[in-house]
């Protein structure tokens, strides 16, 4: 089973500051799977990616990515599989100081494949292509729209052709349409690449578009695992008033307090 998995996380508890963020999480991802993680806004998905992506440190359990035990592999190892790996950042962020062609350049320069200046131009302008976002390469970000900016920061990482992407709220503050565009996209790179993705998201219309799994955290844990269809018609009452957007229910206590 652990070959057909892309990340395997066991028992993770992550604390930030004071704060017990992750709380014993348990969840895997297979490989070429799209495994969205839904739930409120503070209850720890955005650390669950950073985790996932070594970016914040964890106390106890098991993180394994790809195979390899990021308490066990050595520093070559993890950073052999963050090569492999693409983040899209909550706040779509690109380096405001550089062009687009630069920004979705940067994987290419960094990574040692030795890339021609050709061969990078004609990768780049390939991936600006994919997302839609052809004849942007000289414009700087503050030229573009929030869609826009995601659109890039999704060819940036996909620049490397990794095996995973990690998406934080790829779609938040969007117009419908583009939340349409984006979606598409996350399905197409799986489909047409195979590429494992992990998609955190408080939108649940567009988790059940485009994923093959639903995992719903709440307060640091995994509460609920199902796919699209199962997913909604949990009797689980957290997953129901998640899914019904009820504003009163076991999700929010705090509500009767106030
Ligand atoms: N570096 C940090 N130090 C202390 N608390 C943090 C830190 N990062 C996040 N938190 C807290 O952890 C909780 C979960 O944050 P986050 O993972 O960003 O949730 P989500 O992405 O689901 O909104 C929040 O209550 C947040 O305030
Ligand atoms: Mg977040």
């Amino acid at each position: 089973m652990s070959g057909e998995l892309a990340i395997l996380m066991e028992g993770v508890f992550c604390q930030l500051g004071k704060k017990l963020v992750l709380n014993g999480v348990d969840l895997f991802v297979r490989k070429g799977e799209i495994l969205a993680v839904v739930g409120l806004s503070g209850t720890g998905k955005s650390t669950l990616l950073k985790v996932i992506a070594g970016l914040v440190p964890f106390q106890k359990g098991r993180v394994s990515i790809f195979g390899c035990d990021l308490n066990d592999c050595s520093e070559e190892q993890i950073n052999l599989v963050r090569q492999h790996m693409g983040f899209v950042f909550q706040s779509g962020a690109l380096f405001d100081w550089m062009t687009v062609a630069e920004n979705v350049a940067f994987p290419l320069r960094v990574s040692d494949k030795g890339l021609t200046e050709f061969e990078i131009m004609n990768r780049v302008r390939k991936l600006l292509e994919a997302v839609g976002m052809e004849g942007t390469e000289n414009l700087l970000p503050e030229q573009l729209s929030g869609g826009m900016k995601k659109r890039v920061a999704i060819a940036r990482a996909l620049a490397a052709q990794p095996d995973l992407v990690l998406y934080d709220e790829p779609t938040s503050g969007l117009d419908p349409v583009m939340v349409g565009i984006i979606n598409e996209l996350i399905k197409r790179m799986r489909d047409q690449f195979g590429v494992t993705e992990v998609v955190v998201t408080h939108d649940l219309d567009s988790a059940l578009k485009f994923a093959d799994r639903i995992a719903m955290l709440h307060d640091g844990r995994i509460i609920a695992e199902a796919s699209p269809e199962e997913f909604i018609r949990l009797s689980n009452p957290m997953v129901q008033q998640f899914v019904r957007g009820d504003a009163f229910g076991p999700l929010t206590e705090f509500l009767d307090r106030l």
